[in-house]
C-alpha cells in the first residue's frame, strides 16, 4: 500500500481520532444483526490502544439521518456491543462537536470515547471545513479506518485529513491490498463474477475488468439486459431497456479483448416474486409470463466449470434473490464452489457478503469486504476521497 498506516507513525502520548464504519443493520429493537464491521475494526483499535497513552476517540455514522437527530439512530447500541467485543468501558457522547463534547473527552476517565453519529450535522455529508476542523481538534493524529465510506468525501473521511496527519487503519490497509491486488496483479486464471438486480450499478465494473479479467461470469437480475441484447426472450424478468445498447457494446468489446462473458442458459422461473411460488425451470429464452430469478443447473455447472481453473476470484452481486431460500441456489452452489477452490477469493460487500454469510461460508473466502458501495467504486477503478487524503508513505 502507498499510504502510511498507522504502524508508520508515533502514537506515544497523542490523542488519537479513529474514523470506523459502525454502520451496520439493527432490527426493530435497535439490536444489532450482524457486527462484522464492528469486529473488523477490533484490530486498529486495540493498537491504538496498545501503543498511546492518550484518548481514543471514535466516530461514525449510522444510517442516514440527513443532517438531523433521529433517535433511533444513535450510536448507543453499537456502543454496548464494543463494550462487549473489547472488554473494556466506554464514553458514549450525545454529540460529536463542540464545548461540551471538548470537557467531555477531557475529563472522562475512560480510553475509548465513541462520538454520536457524526451524520445529525449536516455540516458531516457537504465535507465542511469548519465541521472537519472541529473533528480534528478533538486529537492530534486521525486515522481511517472506514473502508466502507471511504468513496464518501465527507468531513470524517477526507476533510478532517486536512487539520491532522492522517494514515489508515489496518482494516482500510487489508481491503487496499486485497482489492488492489487483484485488480494490478492478479494471479491468473483472474475470474470476475458479476450479479445483483441492475446492469447500471456495474458497467463501470464491467469496463474496467474487461481490460483486467481473462473470463466474466454473469448471473442475477443484470444478466437478462445481457440476453435481452443477445436477442433471447427474457419474459418479465429483470430488463433496463435503456441499457440494452451498452450491454450490445460491452459483449463487443469483451470479444475484441479476448475476455469470455458467460451469461445463464437455463433459469429458475417463477409468475409471481414470493417464497411460496411454483419454479419452472427454462432454457436460454423464458416464456413470455415468467420472471428469472435464479440460475438453473445447467448454469451452475457451466459457471463452476469456467471457475475451476481460477486462480483470483473477485465476487460481487448474488446470482438470485438469495434472500429468499427456494431462489438461493445459484449463489449457494456458487459460494460452496469458491469455498472449495484454491485460489484467492474476494467477496464484494454488501449483498454478497450477505448471500455469503447466508450460507455460513464466511471462513472459507479468502477476503470479504466490508464495502458495498467502496468496494464498487475501488473495482470501478475510481480513487476513494477517503483513502486519496491520507499520507504517502
Ligand atoms: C455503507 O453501508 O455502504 C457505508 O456505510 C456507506 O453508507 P452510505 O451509502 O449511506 O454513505
Amino acid at each position: 500500500m502507498r499510504k502510511k498506516s498507522i504502524r508508520d507513525i508515533d502514537l506515544q502520548d497523542k490523542a488519537v481520532i479513529l474514523r470506523v464504519d459502525f454502520n451496520v443493520p439493527l432490527d426493530e429493537n435497535r439490536n444489532i444483526t450482524d457486527d462484522t464491521r464492528i469486529k473488523a475494526a477490533l484490530p486498529t483499535i486495540k493498537y491504538a490502544l496498545a501503543n498511546s497513552v492518550g484518548k481514543l476517540i471514535l466516530m461514525s455514522h449510522l444510517g442516514r439521518p440527513k443532517g438531523k437527530i433521529k433517535e433511533e439512530l444513535r450510536l448507543d447500541p453499537i456502543a454496548q456491543k464494543l463494550e462487549e467485543l473489547l472488554g473494556e468501558p466506554i464514553e458514549k457522547l450525545n454529540d460529536c462537536i463542540g464545548d461540551e463534547v471538548k470537557k467531555q473527552v477531557k475529563s472522562s476517565q475512560k480510553r475509548v470515547i465513541l462520538l454520536e453519529n457524526l451524520r445529525f450535522h449536516p455540516e458531516e455529508e457537504k465535507n465542511d471545513p469548519n465541521f472537519a476542523k472541529e473533528l480534528a481538534s478533538l486529537a492530534q493524529i486521525y486515522v481511517n479506518d472506514a473502508f466502507g465510506t471511504a468513496h464518501r468525501a465527507h468531513a470524517s473521511t477526507e476533510g478532517i485529513a486536512h487539520f491532522l496527519p492522517a494514515v489508515a487503519g489496518f482494516l482500510l490497509e487489508k481491503e487496499i491490498n486485497y482489492l488492489g491486488k487483484a485488480l494490478e496483479d492478479p494471479k491468473k486464471p483472474f475470474v470476475v463474477i458479476l450479479g445483483g438486480a441492475k446492469v447500471s450499478d456495474k458497467i463501470e465494473v464491467v469496463e474496467n475488468l474487461l481490460k483486467k479479467a481473462d473470463k466474466i461470469i454473469i448471473g442475477g437480475g443484470m444478466a437478462y439486459t445481457f440476453l435481452k441484447a443477445q436477442g433471447k426472450e427474457i419474459g418479465k424478468s429483470k430488463l433496463e431497456e435503456d441499457k440494452i445498447g451498452i450491454a450490445k457494446e460491452i459483449l463487443l468489446k469483451a470479444q475484441k479483448n479476448n475476455v469470455q462473458i458467460l451469461l445463464p442458459s437455463d433459469n429458475i422461473c417463477v409468475k409471481e416474486i414470493k417464497s411460496d411460488a411454483e419454479i419452472t425451470v427454462t432454457g436460454e429464452d423464458i416464456p413470455a409470463d415468467l420472471i428469472a430469478v435464479d440460475i438453473g443447473p445447467k448454469t451452475i455447472e457451466n459457471f463452476k466449470q469456467a471457475l475451476s481453473d481460477a486462480k483470483t476470484i473477485v465476487w460481487n452481486g448474488p446470482m438470485g434473490i438469495f434472500e429468499i431460500d427456494k431462489f438461493s441456489n445459484g449463489s449457494k452452489q456458487i459460494a460452496e464452489f469458491l469455498a472449495n477452490l484454491d485460489a484467492t477469493t474476494i467477496i464484494g460487500g454488501g449483498d454478497t457478503a450477505a448471500a455469503v454469510a447466508k450460507f455460513k461460508l464466511e471462513d472459507k473466502m479468502t477476503h470479504i469486504s466490508t464495502g458495498g458501495g467502496a468496494s464498487l467504486e475501488f473495482l470501478e477503478g475510481k480513487v476513494l476521497p477517503g483513502i486519496a487524503a491520507l499520507q504517502d508513505k
